[in-house]
């Protein structure tokens, strides 16, 4: 055995003290005592899996000023993120053969943590999924406009299905109807306009839509960063082959508290009122919604600090997502073997990766973490290359110890690994 952490592990649904034994970078064994060639005691903190973050946009390549696959990465192993999946809306966009190659290639150099790619679907390549099924990840559908991204027309979900099904990668939707948000488009002026621009009508007419060319099928379908009330209704009761995501934002903010006239929190979908937020918090802890994902997505203060209609949408999460939820399950707001499955379990599960729990035969993806050592964050702590974030004072708790296949990648604050220690999963 090449490791043994000592402490206090969650393990199958509960708590219990005892070693977590490794070798050649996998869990090899559970027991209450362990011998290893090395030996921590972690004391009174937690052992826990380390996240996967199914839904970030590292930049890479395009917008290497708002980030790139280091920065990104370095922000997701200090949150305890051990593996993310990263987006297509990058220039060029990844959606041909060469496209993924080169981003697959460039992140293998500069990944301090396990990544995949997906690929998007476009009217353009839609005829090309069964080739690039192999070398990505997953795939991408934008039903409506968003940040860098284009649009799928809904007549060819039917055959994008179709292909999925056959290769059982997943495909993610981001659900807001295009025609709909055409028909609603005006100038903004503060959040409040940028939800009358998107409303809730757009993403439940884009879920129906999803839905319907379902049909029949059972292709992996994850519908991403679900917003509203409206949205928990229609997928409150869908096949088992579709799942669904929450982002930390639309979970924490609501239009209702925020100041309106502050573009940071401009994000596709909108942050909704306290209602459709309450709703998401109830789909989460009744096991409704699947997975919590950050949906990083970070611009520049410069670029946000615009007029409002200007300012780009989206913000930074993936190093702030598992330390906030941490925080909130200290404070008893959602039970820890609830937010494991979203953060950890749940992704593993739909990306077929062994990873998410503290099992035998699974990746060495731990964390450490001391429950008692609350802290409030703040955007200096962070390694985003953004140097914001929406979440600034909010009280986390940031894992003290990172593990990514047995190697230790974070002590004292400190980044122990090179970049490209990450290595492609998922294809
Ligand atoms: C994303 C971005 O900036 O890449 N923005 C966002 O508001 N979520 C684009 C997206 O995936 O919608
Ligand atoms: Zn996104």
């Amino acid at each position: 055995m090449d490791l043994s952490i000592e402490g206090t592990l969650f393990h199958k649904g509960g708590f219990e003290h005892g070693c977590l034994g490794i070798k050649d970078g996998k869990i090899h064994a559970i027991k209450k005592t362990l011998k290893a060639e090395q030996h921590i005691d972690v004391g009174h903190q937690l052992i826990l899996p380390a996240g996967i973050d199914l839904h970030v946009h590292f930049r890479d390549p395009g917008f290497p000023h708002k980030e790139d696959f280091s920065t990104g990465s370095l922000a997701a192993a200090f949150g305890g993120i051990s593996c993310v999946m990263d987006m297509p809306n990058t220039q060029p966009p990844t959606t041909s053969i060469s496209s993924i190659q080169e981003k697959v290639h460039s992140a293998q150099t500069r990944s301090y943590v396990d990544f995949g790619i997906y690929a998007a679907i476009t009217n353009q390549n839609i005829g090309r999924i069964a080739t690039l099924s192999p070398l990505c990840s997953g795939f991408k559908i934008y039903l409506g406009s968003s940040t860098q991204a284009t649009v799928l027309s809904p007549q060819h979900l039917r055959a994008a299905f179709f292909e999925s099904q056959r290769s059982q990668k997943l495909i993610l939707i981001h659900a807001e109807d295009e025609p709909c948000l055409k028909r609603h488009h005006a100038v903004e002026r503060n959040l409040v306009d940028h939800l009358r621009c998107r409303p809730s009508a757009c993403e439940e007419t884009a879920l129906h839509d999803v839905l319907r060319n379902a049909q029949g099928l059972s292709p992996p379908i994850h519908i991403c960063h679900l917003s509203s009330c409206e949205g928990v209704e229609v997928l409150r009761h869908r096949p088992s082959h579709i799942s669904v995501g929450v982002t930390p934002h639309h979970l924490l903010f609501d239009v209702n508290t925020l100041t309106v006239e502050h573009t940071w929190y401009k994000v596709n979908p909108p942050i909704r009122s306290s209602f459709d937020r309450e709703a998401l918090w109830s789909a989460a802890q009744h096991h409704i919604i699947d997975v919590l994902e950050s949906d990083h997505a970070p611009h520049t203060r410069e670029e946000k600090q615009v007029e409002f209609d200007h300012a780009p949408s989206g913000v930074p999460g993936v190093e702030t997502m598992y330390p906030l939820f941490l925080a909130l399950v200290k404070k008893e707001r959602l039970p820890l073997g609830t937010l494991l499955s979203l953060l950890c379990e749940r992704p593993a599960q739909l990306l077929h990766l062994p990873k998410g729990t503290l099992e035998v035969g699974n990746d060495a993806d731990i964390i450490v973490v001391d429950m008692n050592h609350t802290e409030n964050i703040t955007a200096e702590r962070l390694h985003s290359k953004c140097g914001w974030t929406p979440f600034e004072g909010y009280p986390a708790i940031f894992p003290s110890l990172v593990f990514i296949r047995g190697e230790k990648l974070i002590q004292d604050h400190q980044m122990l690994m090179k970049p490209g220690y990450g290595t492609c999963v998922g294809v």
